[in-house]
C-alpha cells in the first residue's frame, strides 16, 4: 500500500477525542516489522556486461566477483556514509568489507574529510611536498615507539616492495623470506597470480610456514649471511582458511632470531594497521620489527600508504629509490592525521573489537540454533567466519548471499573488516538477517 494511502487510513480509524490520557500511558502499537524484498542487482549487472568488453577481467584483483554466488551480490558502488554504502542499483549495505579495510572511522567522516578539504582549498599536488608531510612523518614518528623516520606511497604493494629492498640495501644480502600463503600485494616477487612471471622474478625468495619458528630458524642455518630481510603479516590472513594468530613468544623469537643474523624484520601491517593497535600491530602483540608497512586504514580511503623504520637503516633507505606521480599528494596526509587522531580520541579500537565480539559471538549463538558450528577466528576487528565441518562450500557462498541480498555486506572467503562507525544496533540487525539466512542454507542443503 502506498504510504500516502496508509497515512490517511491511520487518521480515519484514529480514537474519536476523550479525556486526554497520561503521556506516558500511551504506547505505540508494535509496528509489523515491513517485509523486505531481497535486493536484486540489474544495473550492477548490466555494468558488469559493458565492463567486460572495455575491461579484461571486467572487476579484476580481489574484488572480483568470482567467488560469491551470482546475481547476489552488488558489483558496483554509488555512495557510502558511516557504515553504509549504496550499490547502483539502490540497494543500502551494512558495510562489513570496509573497501577491503581503507573505511575505518566511517565513510564521509565529517572529521576527515573536513581535513581533507580544507587541504585541497589550497592545492594536493605541486613541485614539491607540502608541511603536511613532515608533520606527518612527525606524527607517525611520535606515534609508533620503534619509528625514527616515515616515508609516503600510495599503494601497500609500493611500500612492501620497497621495504625489502631497503633491507637488501642495508644488509647487502639477496634474499627475503615470507611466509607460504601470505599476502604482501601485487608485485612480481609475491602476487599470488600468475601471469606474466618468470623464474628470476623469485629466485631469492624463500619460504616458511606460519608460526613454524624452527623452520625459519632452519633457513638461516641453510643460508648463512644471505637472507637479508624476514616479511610478515602480524598474524596469517590466508584467504579460504582460518586466520591465525602467533603463538606465544612466537613473534619474540623471531625478532630476537633477524637481531641475531643481521637481517631486516619487516612488518606488513598494511591489512591489520590502526585496526589492533592505534599505535601498529606489533605493540599489540609485543614485539619491535625494523620497518612497519601501512597502507588500508591509514587515511580512511584517501589514497596513501607509509612507511616506518628505525635510525639504523635511515641511510639505507635514503639510497633507495622511491618516488611516483602523486606520492606527495597533500590531501592524504592532512587526512591521515585527522583520521589516526580520531581513532586516538574515540578509543576507535577498543569500540571496533567490542563490536567485533558482538559479531561474531551472535554469529555463533545464532547460527547454534539451526545446529551449525560457526568459527570464529583472528582478532574481532578483522575477522573471519565460516561452518565448521563444512563439506560444502556453497553453503557459505549462500549464507553470505542471503545477507547480502538483505543488505548486510560480507564476503565468503575472505577476511571482514569492522570500523569505527559499526554500531550495536547495526550489529543487531545484521544479526537478525543472518537467522533468516541460516533458515534457507539450513532448507537448501540441510545439515
Ligand atoms: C597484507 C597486505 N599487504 C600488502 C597489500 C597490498 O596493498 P595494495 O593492494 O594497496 O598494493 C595488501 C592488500 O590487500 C595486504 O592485505
Amino acid at each position: 500500500m502506498p504510504a500516502k494511502t496508509a497515512k490517511k487510513a491511520t487518521k480515519k480509524t484514529a480514537a474519536p477525542k476523550k479525556a486526554p490520557v497520561k503521556k506516558a500511558a500511551v504506547k505505540a502499537a508494535p509496528k509489523a516489522p515491513a517485509a523486505k524484498k531481497p535486493y536484486t542487482f540489474e544495473k550492477s549487472k548490466e555494468l558488469f556486461l559493458r565492463a567486460a568488453k572495455v575491461i579484461p577481467g571486467a572487476i579484476y584483483g580481489h574484488q572480483s566477483p568470482v567467488l560469491t554466488v551470482p546475481g547476489s551480490f552488488p558489483y558496483y558502488a554509488a555512495k557510502a556514509e558511516g557504515p553504509y554504502y549504496w550499490d547502483v542499483d539502490g540497494n543500502k549495505f551494512i558495510d562489513y568489507m570496509c573497501g577491503y579495510g581503507p573505511m575505518i572511522t566511517g565513510y564521509n567522516n565529517p572529521v576527515v574529510d573536513a581535513a581533507a578539504r580544507a587541504e585541497q582549498a589550497n592545492g594536493d599536488c605541486y613541485n614539491h611536498p607540502t608541511g603536511r608531510m613532515v608533520e606527518l612523518a612527525e606524527f607517525l614518528t611520535d606515534l609508533i615507539p620503534f619509528a625514527d623516520w616515515a616515508v609516503f606511497a600510495k599503494n601497500g604493494s609500493d611500500v612492501t616492495t620497497w621495504a625489502t629492498l631497503v633491507a637488501r640495501e642495508a644488509t647487502g644480502r639477496k634474499k627475503i623470506v615470507m611466509c607460504k600463503g601470505e599476502y604482501h600485494g601485487a608485485h612480481a616477487w609475491c602476487t599470488p597470480g600468475h601471469g606474466g612471471l618468470i623464474d628470476e622474478d623469485r629466485a631469492q625468495m624463500l619460504y616458511y610456514k606460519w608460526n613454524d619458528l624452527a623452520g625459519l630458524r632452519a633457513l638461516f642455518d641453510r643460508y648463512p649471511d644471505q637472507i637479508a630481510g624476514v616479511i610478515m603479516t602480524p598474524f596469517h590472513h590466508p584467504t579460504f582458511a582460518d586466520l591465525e594468530l602467533p603463538a606465544p613468544g612466537f613473534w619474540q623469537g623471531v625478532q630476537k632470531l633477524c637481531n641475531d643474523k643481521g637481517a631486516v624484520l619487516i612488518l606488513d601491517d598494511v591489512r591489520c594497521g590502526f585496526r589492533l593497535s592505534v599505535k601498529g600491530s606489533q605493540d599489540y602483540f609485543g614485539f619491535e620489527p625494523d620497518i612497519s608497512c601501512y597502507c588500508k586504514a591509514i587515511a580512511n580511503g584517501y589514497v596513501l600508504s607509509a612507511a616506518v623504520g628505525r635510525d639504523s637503516l635511515k641511510n639505507a633507505a635514503s639510497s633507495v629509490f622511491l618516488t611516483g606521480s602523486y606520492w606527495n599528494g597533500a590531501v592524504p596526509m592532512a587526512a591521515a592525521l585527522a583520521n589516526i587522531k580520531l581513532l586516538q580520541k574515540e578509543n576507535g579500537v577498543a569500540h571496533m573489537f567490542k563490536m567485533g565480539e558482538l559479531l561474531m559471538n551472535g554469529l555463533i549463538e545464532r547460527g547454534k540454533a539451526f545446529g551449525y558450528e560457526m568459527i570464529a577466528s583472528g582478532p574481532t576487528t578483522i575477522p573471519f567466519i565460516h561452518f565448521g565441518n563444512e563439506t560444502n562450500f556453497m553453503r557459505m557462498q549462500t549464507w553470505c548471499a542471503e545477507l547480502t541480498v538483505r543488505g548486510h555486506f560480507c564476503h565468503p572467503s575472505h577476511n571482514w573488516f569492522i570500523s569505527a562507525a559499526h554500531q550495536p544496533e547495526d550489529i543487531a540487525a545484521t544479526l537478525d538477517a543472518a537467522e533468516e539466512a541460516f533458515k534457507v542454507v539450513k532448507k537448501e542443503y540441510g545439515d
